[in-house]
């Protein structure tokens, strides 16, 4: 079934200056970038967003680190989308990540780990929502 996931460059991608290359791992995989957007995601907005982990003890970093630069926030739609974008990032910790995996080429660390993929289709359409409206969207 076609599905469609949210992904964000994060600042650490946007700071290096390797959104393009990335693009590139995720057009090669077969991903569709039907929206994209470069914003500065603001405090409020990265609490809300990862409001899940609030009660993580990284929460507080995770947030000042997602609204502390430029993002690139983007829908990206193909077969099985969520979870085939889970797999092209790789782990959340790139030390485990796998070749061939965007957060094994690119991330730097846990923390500065380039880039965001939703992790349920639920989640993927409240996220969708979080950022863009539907007419945004082009498919
Ligand atoms: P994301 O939400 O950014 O796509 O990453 P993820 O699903 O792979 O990982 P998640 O568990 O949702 O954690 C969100 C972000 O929090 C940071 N984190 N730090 N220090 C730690 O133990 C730790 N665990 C998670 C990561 O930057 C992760 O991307
Ligand atoms: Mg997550």
């Amino acid at each position: 079934m076609v599905q469609r996931t949210l992904s964000i460059l994060k600042p650490d991608a946007t700071d290096r200056n390797i959104t393009g290359e990335i693009n590139s791992m995720i057009e090669a995989a077969g991903f569709r970038i039907v929206a994209q957007k470069r914003i500065l995601i603001t405090l409020d907005q990265a609490r809300k967003f990862y409001e899940v982990h609030k009660e993580r003890p990284f929460y507080g970093d995770l947030c000042a680190f997602l609204s502390s630069a430029p993002s690139v926030v983007q829908v990206l739609e193909k077969e099985n989308a969520v979870d085939d974008y889970r797999t092209l990032m790789g782990t959340t910790n790139p030390a485990s990540a796998e070749e061939g995996t965007i957060r094994k080429k690119f991330a730097l660390s846990i923390d500065k780990n380039s880039v965001h993929g939703s992790d349920a289709p639920e989640n993927a359409a409240i996220e969708i929502r979080f950022f863009f409206s539907e007419t945004e969207i082009v498919g």
